[in-house]
């Protein structure tokens, strides 16, 4: 039988931000692997460098940032070995983001409409005015928005309709791959779930892989598959998302966060964080990098690293688990 191709396959990815005090290893050494029409979280504290990982796919990167290994391939294509013509024929046709601050994401002095047509014609130069404007109106449809809101600007419309139309734009061209980087933070809790379940909705409908960015690990895990979980750069654990509940063994910094997670009981509300802060990017501990918070830390996890293990499409990088071990929950 032939092998699936991934979406999406990063090997040995690092990331580092030039900074005067040395540099910010905001990605480690991740390894990640997103399948056609596979929905991947990607979870961890604020600064743990899920959005830079996200540049870095994008080729995004800025200023002092830069990939310092690794190899990233979106559809089998090298994206750093990629001349600038091809890469820009590969943006929002192959691959596409929707970008944390999504609320500034929409130009202040175009309309829906215009900006639609925009990324549509910019993207895909041979698609006719006609076209653009016939699709620009199926997108809103796609998103549940009426049709004439094509003729608003964006501060005529609410938080939610405006997130809408960042998702319209960033499926417009089809892509096979999209990024979305907490892609509801900003919105209440009831606009938030109808955005998810139009998201879910979408990508069932239209067929292709998310990489699904977000701190909130109850919401990630309905969503996605499998789900990543990232602790100072490092993707630490990369768990079925119907593993992740607190009666399955998980990574000591995994069980932090589902601990981290209110339990609503009859009376009251139970909060358990994880003590302690994420380390200094620029001085990482030695060892693992979680160990100065772990309640399970042993002499080895101080002084040496431990390296991933990979069993069929999930991942654990600790030392308390045997590569068995992790094959037999994985399967
Ligand atoms: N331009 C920069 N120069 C130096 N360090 C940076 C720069 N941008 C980000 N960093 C550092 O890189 C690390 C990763 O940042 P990143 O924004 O990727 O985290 P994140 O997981 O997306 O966080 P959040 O959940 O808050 O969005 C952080 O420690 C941050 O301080
Ligand atoms: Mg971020």
């Amino acid at each position: 039988m032939a092998q699936v191709q991934p979406v999406l396959e990063l090997t040995g990815v690092s990331v580092a931000y030039e900074t005067p005090k040395g540099p910010v290893q905001a990605v480690n050494r991740v390894n990640l692997t997103v399948m056609p029409n596979e929905i991947v979280g990607l979870v961890g504290e604020s600064g743990s460098g899920k959005s830079t990982m996200a540049y870095a796919i994008m080729r995004l990167l800025r200023g002092n940032a830069g990939v310092t290994e690794g190899a990233i391939r979106v559809l089998g294509e090298d994206i750093y070995g990629m001349d600038p013509k091809t890469l820009k024929k590969f943006r929002w046709n192959k691959m596409a983001m929707v970008f944390q601050s999504a609320m500034s994401a929409l130009n202040p002095v175009l309309t829906v409409e215009m900006q639609i047509i925009d990324t549509l014609r910019v993207h895909k130069p041979e698609m006719s005015r006609a076209e653009a404007q016939r699709r620009a109106g199926d997108l809103l449809d796609l998103v549940r928005i009426e049709r004439k809101r094509l003729r608003s600007y964006p501060h005529e419309l609410s938080g939610g309709m405006r997130q809408r139309v960042v998702v319209a734009i960033a499926v417009a061209l089809e892509p096979d791959l999209v990024i979305m980087d907490e892609p509801t933070t900003a919105l209440d809790v009831v606009v938030q779930r109808s955005i998810l379940d139009e998201i879910q909705a979408i990508q069932a409908q239209k067929q292709f892989s998310i990489l699904f960015i977000s701190h909130d690990f109850s919401l990630v895990s309905e969503l996605a598959s499998r789900v990543a979980i990232m602790y100072a750069g490092r993707i630490v654990e990369i768990a079925r998302g119907d593993s992740l509940s607190l009666g399955r063994r998980h990574h000591p910094y995994t069980e932090g966060l589902l601990r981290a997670i209110p339990e609503l009981t009859a009376d009251d509300v139970v909060i358990e964080g994880i003590p302690g802060h994420p380390p200094d990017l620029v001085n990482l501990p030695s060892g693992c990098a979680f160990h100065p918070r772990c309640s399970a830390v042993m002499d080895i996890c101080r002084t040496v690293r431990p390296e991933p293990i990979v069993a069929g499409e999930t991942l654990m990088e600790c030392h308390l688990f045997t590569k068995q071990e992790v094959s037999e929950s994985g399967s």
